[in-house]
């Protein structure tokens, strides 16, 4: 009896205080949000190195794959993250061209994911105004695979909310060699071939370059991911797990972004006389949407000797 009393006490207690500690993270994320959305520059474009999942599952003594099963977890959560504090384009690596040469039991369960996550997920992230794109190499990729990738860049063409971009048999050398053989096949003369040229040939032709890149596990590279596009993105590494990715680790993110100074190789003196100069142009709004290049919104990148 009085051990049953006990056990209710302790429900009750745990009932009333851990329901007050959801609403107090949940009030602080929201401050978070809105301290966000109240002139914090903001990232146009985040591409993420989704690492840390093989370890996150081996100190569970779990499957590698079931490390990836969480990172889809993860990824659904970012997703709905970047809906809160209003990124509208996101780009993540799911699976690239070296990964073939893991352990054929993972690249199976990898190629599996992709197939679930779309089989399960694509009907409601269209519902919810996400626009989905592959970038990467379709050849290489089982047919059925291939066809539901079509399926869901077509389903969801017309959505505009946020902008989804699984790299899946993605590689940036790979991808800049396709670009050339392409442009050679095309037969443009040499003299002809400029930085735009090359971008136009890319994958991600159709997507602006990333602006922030998050790499989740404490690895500081770049793992041949958009090595052309990532030429003037800000880098935030967090020795977080990708499954462990929540919305404190992303805020973080954002905070450092906002606190970089983004040049483009041109000086300070440069940036304040173009700032100048903005202020004075009557298309510019308060939003700053003509073109702020300290920071947080899409500045054209300089393409000549800068560092
Ligand atoms: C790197 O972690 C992660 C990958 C190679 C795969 C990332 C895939 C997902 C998050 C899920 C798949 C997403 C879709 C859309 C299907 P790792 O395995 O190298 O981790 P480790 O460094 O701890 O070994």
């Amino acid at each position: 009896m009085a051990k049953r009393r006990l056990r209710n006490l302790r429900a009750l207690v745990q009932a009333v205080f851990g329901g007050a500690r959801a609403q107090e993270a949940e009030r602080q994320a929201e401050a978070r949000r809105l301290r966000f959305r109240d002139g914090q520059a903001i990232p146009h474009h985040i591409a993420f190195i989704m690492d840390g999942n093989g370890r996150w599952a081996t100190s569970r003594h779990l499957p590698r794959s079931m490390g990836h099963r969480a990172g889809v977890e993860a990824l659904r959560r970012v997703v709905r993250l970047c809906n809160d504090y209003h990124v509208p384009m996101l780009t993540v690596y799911a699976f690239s061209t070296e990964n073939w040469g893991r352990p054929p039991e993972e690249v199976s369960a990898l190629m599996g994911l992709l197939w679930e996550t779309i089989r399960n997920d694509v009907d409601r992230l269209n519902r919810e105004g996400v626009r989905l794109r592959h970038v990467g190499r379709l050849e290489g990729l089982d047919q059925d695979i291939q066809e539901a990738i079509h399926w869901m860049e077509d389903l969801t063409r017309a959505n505009d909310k946020l902008e989804l971009n699984v790299c899946f048999n993605y590689g940036g050398r790979a991808e800049i060699v396709d670009a050339v053989r392409q442009i050679i096949a095309a037969k443009l003369p040499a003299g002809e071939v400029t930085e735009d040229t090359i971008s136009s040939y890319l994958y991600t032709r159709e997507l602006p370059d990333p602006d922030l890149i998050i790499r989740t596990g404490g690895e500081m590279r770049l793992s041949n991911y958009l090595i052309w596009q990532a030429a003037y993105a800000e880098y935030y590494s967090t020795a977080t797990l990708w499954p462990d990715f929540s919305e404190a680790d992303f805020a973080a993110a954002l905070d450092a972004y906002a606190s970089r100074k983004r040049r483009f190789g041109k000086t300070d003196a440069q940036l304040a006389e173009e700032a100048a100069a903005r202020s004075n142009d009557p298309r510019a709004d308060s939003s700053g949407d003509v073109g702020d290049s300290s920071n947080g919104s899409r500045p054209q990148p300089a393409t000549k000797g800068s560092l």
